[in-house]
């Protein structure tokens, strides 16, 4: 029960995060202060928290924290690369389908990650 509740929290979040680097894309390529990046960059932050905050709930419900696969930290690499997208994109806001296509691997690559668990 506690699982899926994580699990259901960790995808929510994951969703929350993705939008907010959609409302980035957007308030930054409006340009200025505008609400919609200033939205985007609050629910930015707050979801990529609870991001990492659901995961190392399931990390401890799961009992990996005493061997932490290799998998999770690839995970953990690509959590970081998409907090650090958000300032990437305030830098160069008209690159937008570098964001969009850079977004859509590293969550498609931590998405992959989670299903098919892989060794190496
Ligand atoms: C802080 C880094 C992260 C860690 C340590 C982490 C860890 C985990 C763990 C332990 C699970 C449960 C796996 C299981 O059910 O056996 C999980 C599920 C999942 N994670 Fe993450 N996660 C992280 C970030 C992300 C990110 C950034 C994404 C996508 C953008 C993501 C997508 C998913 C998905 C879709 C599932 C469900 C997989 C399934 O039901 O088979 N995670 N994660």
């Amino acid at each position: 029960m506690e699982y899926l509740t994580y699990k259901t929290l960790h995808i929510i979040s994951i969703a929350a995060l993705v939008v907010s680097l959609g409302f980035i894309i957007g308030g930054c390529w409006i340009g200025g202060k505008n609400a919609l990046r200033k939205w985007g960059f609050i629910t930015h932050g707050i979801s990529w928290i609870l991001v990492f905050v659901t995961a190392f709930k399931l990390v401890g419900v799961l009992g990996m924290h005493e061997n932490f696969p290799n998998w999770a930290q690839a995970k953990t690499a690509c959590w970081i690369l998409l907090g650090l997208v958000a300032f990437a994109i305030k830098k160069k806001p008209k690159f937008v389908a570098i964001h969009y296509g850079v977004i859509l691997i590293l969550s498609s690559v931590a998405i992959g990650l989670a299903v098919l668990k892989p060794s190496f």
